[in-house]
């Protein structure tokens, strides 16, 4: 029986570059989708996973990300005053429990298996989740419960993945697989960002991770990869000789935040998936394609 997945690692130390300007003070986890921070949709898949423990890896510049998972009493005071109480309730969905969030500095932007490994000693030795919080799911069951069901059936490693068209192999780490296995696929190796052509499948990975503590010690080798970084991808595939891993086709759509036009997809996609905005909004879309 795996042990249960209580701490989730949430890297999100990186400089927003390609969302310049917007990134310049306001860090890219901070820019909402609809009315909420991107940051707080994967807090919230997590929490409703039954993550207890958030381990923030971050960087100077970003504190606003920690303060708005923290309580904001003259605020909440304010709104309890006025009666203002579903103004209240979002403000105490945003905050964590005391002692639920974890901050660990990356002072160097070496890779997301540098990001992963600085939290190493926060994590200890069980295991536990890396959510990316550029990559946003849309489904019934939260995608980071449909990992932590499948971990506790075949423990090891078991990270989302989809099919993506060949020609986007390397922005992805590939999996490996022996034929088509249906929904959990067990992967014999992993390849970081190959080339369309030298990718052993189309089977990418997204960034909903649940993974070993054996991955450390190889992280702890400071190996470097694709973009001569630090990959979590390289980490996991020296350790399939002993951890088994699985690649999970979740239920779900997945947006990726990460470029511009993805970031307008989720909003686009969120806001249709909102019961109070739906309606309001499809005549608006269907007006502006008509242009
Ligand atoms: C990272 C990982 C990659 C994974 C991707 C998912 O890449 O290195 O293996 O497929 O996230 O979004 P990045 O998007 O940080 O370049």
């Amino acid at each position: 029986m795996a042990l249960r997945v209580r701490k989730a690692v949430l890297p999100v130390a990186g400089l927003g570059t390609r969302f310049l300007p917007a990134t310049k003070v306001i860090p890219k986890e901070m820019i909402p989708v609809i009315d909420k921070p991107v940051v707080q949709y994967a807090v919230e898949e997590a929490r409703a996973a039954g993550i207890e423990e958030f381990i923030f890896v971050t960087a100077d510049g970003k504190e606003s990300i920690a303060n708005h998972f923290s309580g904001h009493p003259v605020l909440e005071r304010m709104l309890t005053e006025k009666k203002k109480n579903a103004e209240l309730q979002l403000v105490r969905e945003a905050t964590l429990p005391p002692g639920a969030m974890h901050l660990i500095k990356q002072h160097d932007p070496l890779g997301l298996g540098h990001a992963v490994w600085c939290a190493w000693e926060l994590v200890g030795d069980e295991p536990f989740a890396v959510i990316l919080p550029d990559d946003m799911v849309l489904s019934q069951t939260p995608c980071l419960k449909q990992l932590i069901d499948a971990h506790a059936r075949v423990g090891g490693h078991v990270v989302a993945v989809e099919d993506v068209p060949r020609d986007q192999t390397n922005r992805y780490g590939i999996l490996d697989i022996a034929g088509d296995q249906g929904t959990l696929t067990k992967a014999r190796g992993l390849v970081e960002k190959p080339a369309p052509d030298k990718a052993p499948s189309t089977l990418a990975i997204i960034g909903r991770y649940v993974l070993d503590p054996a991955v450390f010690k190889e992280l702890d080798r400071h190996t470097r990869g694709a973009g001569n970084e630090i990959q979590l991808t390289d980490a996991l595939n020296r350790t399939l000789a002993t951890v088994p891993f699985h690649g999970l086709r979740f239920e779900g759509r997945r947006y990726d935040c990460g470029t511009r036009v993805g970031f307008i997809e989720a909003n686009v996609a969120f806001g249709l998936a909102n019961p109070e905005m739906k309606d309001q909004l499809r005549p608006i879309i269907e007006r502006l394609l008509s242009l």
